[in-house]
């Protein structure tokens, strides 16, 4: 299966590589990005998207900024790069990784005592960040994969693949690990409107890798559900406090259908997509602009009149968890969350 990375350091030109998702699936487009302006659009355009790609994304933002910053004495220096961290931080509030691998990588550049040394600590903590998002994604697959029966369709939401991360996925991770394995697996992805990273994404990488994908509208997931044709749903998380799931908006539907209907619903996600110190209350979820909405390419689908909410992610409260499947272990329900938490890198 293809182990293309989805986004990487370019170490001859000194830029951060990635896959422009907004292009998928017509066209196939690497960006060569050369400032933290350009990263800053590009996260909030969905170039780069999915929790883990993001926490990658963001520590490489501040390799970034290090590598651009002009040289001068290095209080004014880390200073400056700080203040491009926290530019880059906000484009998007509801994935914790981005926070996560900006600050991962600040800290690690903290106590540099040249630009020079900076700046080989600001990139070395990405790379490790972006290598170990790999190993997590293929610890999740394995463990995940044992939850799945020899024969199994999965429902997804959204895109939790190798898209969504540095590579292989987390919930599309469980796939191909249970794919390896010598199961047969095939998924139906919701479309997920209104930008469609089931329909354009999900089913882009799992054809690109041979795997069965049926695309389906939003709607009829829950009807799939009662005719028997979904054996279990499993999706990715932006975030998990101890009260809930932050996922595409979306899942809580799913969640709640599933429940109806005795199927179980994973979630699939690495560590460094919990937040200890938060609960539902607390957390921003991201509002997206209404032409997301009331566009579908250059047709207009909404009267201008008709006001328009666009909240781009969900909550689902845990007891709708079945299990989260971890780079560390599963943890079943009734899901209590800080049993991970007490193991390091833990928010
Ligand atoms: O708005 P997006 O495309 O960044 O939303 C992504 C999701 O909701 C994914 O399901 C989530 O980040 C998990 S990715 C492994």
């Amino acid at each position: 299966m293809n182990g293309t990375a989805t986004l990487w350091w370019n170490k001859e030109a000194g830029s951060l590589c990635y896959i422009d998702q907004t292009s998928l699936p017509e066209k196939y487009r690497v960006v060569e990005c050369r400032s933290v302006g350009r990263l800053v659009k590009a996260i909030g355009r969905l170039e780069i998207r999915g929790a883990p790609a993001l926490g990658v994304a963001g520590a490489y933002g501040v390799a970034l900024a290090a590598h651009v910053c002009p040289k001068k004495n290095i209080d004014a220096f880390l200073s400056d790069v700080s203040r491009d961290a926290e530019i880059l931080r906000v484009t998007r509030p509801t994935a914790v990784n981005l926070g996560w691998g900006i600050d991962r990588v600040l800290q690690k550049i903290a106590s540099a005592d040249s630009i020079t040394s900076a700046r080989l600590l600001a990139l070395g903590e990405a790379e490790a960040i972006a290598h170990e998002d790999t190993a997590c994604c293929h610890a999740i697959g394995q463990k995940g994969a044992d939850l799945l029966h020899d024969k199994t369709t999965l429902l997804t939401h959204c895109n939790a693949g190798a898209l969504a991360c540095s590579s292989w996925g987390t919930a599309l991770g469980v796939v191909r690990s249970a794919i390896e394995s010598g199961k047969k697996v095939n998924v139906f992805a919701c479309e997920t409107r209104p930008l469609l990273q089931g329909s354009r994404l999900t089913a882009w990488e799992l054809i690109r890798d041979g795997i069965d994908v049926t695309v389906i509208t939003d709607s009829a997931a829950a009807y799939l559900m009662r005719k028997h044709i979904i054996d279990a749903v499993l999706v990715g998380a932006d975030r998990i406090t101890r009260d809930v799931v932050f996922n595409k908006i979306g899942t809580y539907m799913h969640a709640v259908c599933a429940r109806y209907h005795d199927i179980p619903f994973y979630v699939a996600a690495p560590l460094s997509t919990f937040d200890k110190q938060k609960r539902e209350q607390d957390v921003i979820i991201e509002e997206r602009n209404r032409e997301e909405v009331t566009r579908m390419g250059i047709r207009c689908v909404v009267p201008d009149a008709a006001r328009v909410k666009n909240y781009a992610f969900d909550a689902t409260p845990m007891d709708l968890v079945t299990a989260i499947i971890t780079e560390r272990g599963v943890l079943h329900a009734p899901v209590n969350i800080d049993s991970v938490l007490s193991m390091k890198n833990i928010r």
